[in-house]
């Protein structure tokens, strides 16, 4: 009677470890099998022609058929209204990306969907390169390290 308790208790100690260890392994699979999938950067643009830019950026086009700088201001700083940003001296690849995600419909405005819209890679390289050379007065912390 005694060692058939002992071996109830044994068996019951056995099953309870066999659970604890499968509990994690279990988990993990579930976690691998909903981890996100990558995405490559959609910002692949390669380098543009400032000058190029320079003059689409002051040639009427687009669903409104207004040039850049109408509402962005000349070298892309001096906007004409309060919701409309200035681009001058912006990094190049966040204008390009801003330009490829409305023209994808990723990012949408009113206005600026029918302005990128019909934009191809070369033109929003060379928009972006002519931009993002200008003067502007966005800032970063770089000047701390100089
Ligand atoms: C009729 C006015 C108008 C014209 C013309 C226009 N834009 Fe815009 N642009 C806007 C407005 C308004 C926004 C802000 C949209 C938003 O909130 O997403 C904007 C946003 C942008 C942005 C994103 C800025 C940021 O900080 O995220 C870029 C880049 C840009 N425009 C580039 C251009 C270029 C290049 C052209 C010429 C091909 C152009 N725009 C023509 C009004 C205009």
């Amino acid at each position: 009677m005694k060692n058939a308790t002992v071996g109830l208790a044994i068996a019951a100690l056995a099953l309870t470890l066999a659970a604890c260890g499968s509990a994690p392994e279990a988990a993990q699979k579930a976690e691998a099998a909903e981890a996100p999938v990558q995405k490559a950067p959609t910002s692949q643009i390669s380098e543009g022609n400032a000058e190029a830019g320079e003059k689409l950026a002051n040639t009427k086009m687009g669903a409104n058929n207004q040039a850049c700088v109408e509402c962005h201001g000349s070298h892309g700083n001096k906007p004409n209204g309060p919701d409309r940003p200035k681009i001058g001296g912006q990094y190049r690849d966040y204008i390009a990306h801003a330009l490829q995600s409305y023209r994808a419909g990723e990012r949408t405005n009113i206005t600026m969907d029918g302005q990128a819209k019909d934009l191809t890679d070369e033109q929003i390289a060379d928009l972006a390169e002519y931009f993002g050379t200008q003067q502007g007065e966005l800032s970063d912390l770089s000047h701390l390290t100089k």
